[in-house]
């Protein structure tokens, strides 16, 4: 099979870091030919948006329709408001294609400093975070009743639907890299309409699949045992809200927005999937080759899992464990003084040997 690569770059640092990440793709493939795929770049960014007024042509989804995943940069640009940037790209695709999940893996890396170096185990999970209904739908409105009287209703929608298939994902994904626990943020003690529903949807599902254990946490002490022992945690399944605020907590445990990568999943494959690093495109360091390119180059190795080369993408991650361990090329966030390029050159090295 040969894959169809959406890539957009974006602005600031996303063209910057893309670059590296398509270079490792290309040695994937010169090195293996059982791998093909074809990239379009499409440059759908600040520049165009001020070109055009928008920030990509108007069929630019039913474009994207044809491939097989979408490789995402960062955008986000000084001239142009932020709203505008996320929500008329990022958010269309996500919505649009059915992008139901976000998964972030939470790994501690060698040579990484963290809080947690003197823990023995590794700080190695992922969390599932819903990624289209609950606190985030957009449902409520203001109120205004007279002086004093302002009020603002915002809706959660947990349907037994949208939290059964996240569920799945997360279960199924357990099932796959040989995990033997889930995890699920509830607060069903306090919030007892939607999380309810959640806790029941979970258990569900959790109900096929006995070999795999589920507990269920209270979001408030979770964040906690976030904190206190991160490395007991498996696979972290958690509604919109709950997944972003734990998503965050999870990057900063171990490291840090220049290596945390992140999935924008529809696992049911009607729509393509989207891979983008967490950061955005830190204009105070564009142009200076400082930016790391790891996030980025990760965001790819997750995309060649979901097309099907677990293999490859699990070279892609050693190879940057390698080049972390032997500690000799790090960019600037990770306390070192190498480019962008020379990172990415390390990378492709590693990938080259072996
Ligand atoms: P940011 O993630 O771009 O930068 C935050 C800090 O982290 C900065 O100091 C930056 O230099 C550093 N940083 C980020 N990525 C790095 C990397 N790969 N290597 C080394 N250092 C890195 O977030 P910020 O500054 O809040 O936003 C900048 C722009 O990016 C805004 O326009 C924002 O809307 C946009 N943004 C876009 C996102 C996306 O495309 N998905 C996500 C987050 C922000
Ligand atoms: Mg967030």
């Amino acid at each position: 099979a040969s894959y169809k690569v959406a890539v957009i770059p974006g602005d600031g640092i996303g063209p910057e870091v893309m670059n590296e990440a398509l270079k490792v793709l290309r040695v994937l493939k010169d090195q293996d030919s059982t791998f093909q795929y074809h990239a379009d770049i499409f440059y759908w960014n600040s520049d165009y948006y001020l070109k055009h007024g928008r920030m990509m042509p108007e069929d630019g989804l039913e474009i994207l329709k044809n491939y097989d995943a979408v490789l995402f940069g960062a955008i986000g640009d000084e001239r142009v408001p932020d709203d505008i940037t996320v929500w008329e790209l990022i958010m269309p695709i996500r919505k649009q294609f059915q992008q139901y999940i976000n998964l972030r893996p939470v790994k501690k890396l060698p040579g990484i400093k963290t809080r947690y170096d003197d823990v023995k185990s590794d700080i190695d999970f992922v969390i599932v975070r819903e990624n289209a209904e609950g606190e985030y739908a957009n449902s409520g409105g203001r109120l205004y009743s007279g002086m004093d009287q302002e009020m603002a209703i915002q809706n959660t929608v947990i349907t037994r639907k949208g939290t059964e298939r996240a569920a799945s994902f997360a279960f199924e994904y357990a099932k796959k890299h040989g995990k033997t626990k889930v995890t699920s943020a509830t607060k069903s003690n306090a919030v007892v309409h939607s999380m309810k529903l959640w806790d029941e949807a979970v258990k569900a599902v959790a109900d096929s699949y006995p070999e795999i254990t589920l507990e269920q946490n209270y979001i408030d002490a979770l964040a906690a045992y976030f904190v206190m022992r991160p490395e007991s945690f498996e696979v972290v399944v958690a509604s919109n809200l709950f997944g972003d605020i734990l998503s965050d907590l999870g990057s900063a445990l171990v490291g840090g927005l220049g290596i945390s990568p992140s999935a924008n999943l529809n696992p049911t494959g009607e729509f393509p999937s989207m891979f983008e690093p967490v950061h955005g495109s830190a204009p105070d360091i564009a142009r200076t080759g400082k930016a790391n390119p790891i996030a980025q180059i990760w965001s790819t190795a997750m995309m060649l899992e979901h097309l099907g080369r677990d293999d490859l993408s699990t070279m892609i991650i050693r190879a940057i464990e390698q080049v972390l361990k032997r500690g000799e090329v790090l960019t600037a966030d990770l306390g070192g003084s190498a480019t962008t390029m020379e990172m990415g050159e390390a990378i492709i090295e590693e990938l080259t040997v072996h």
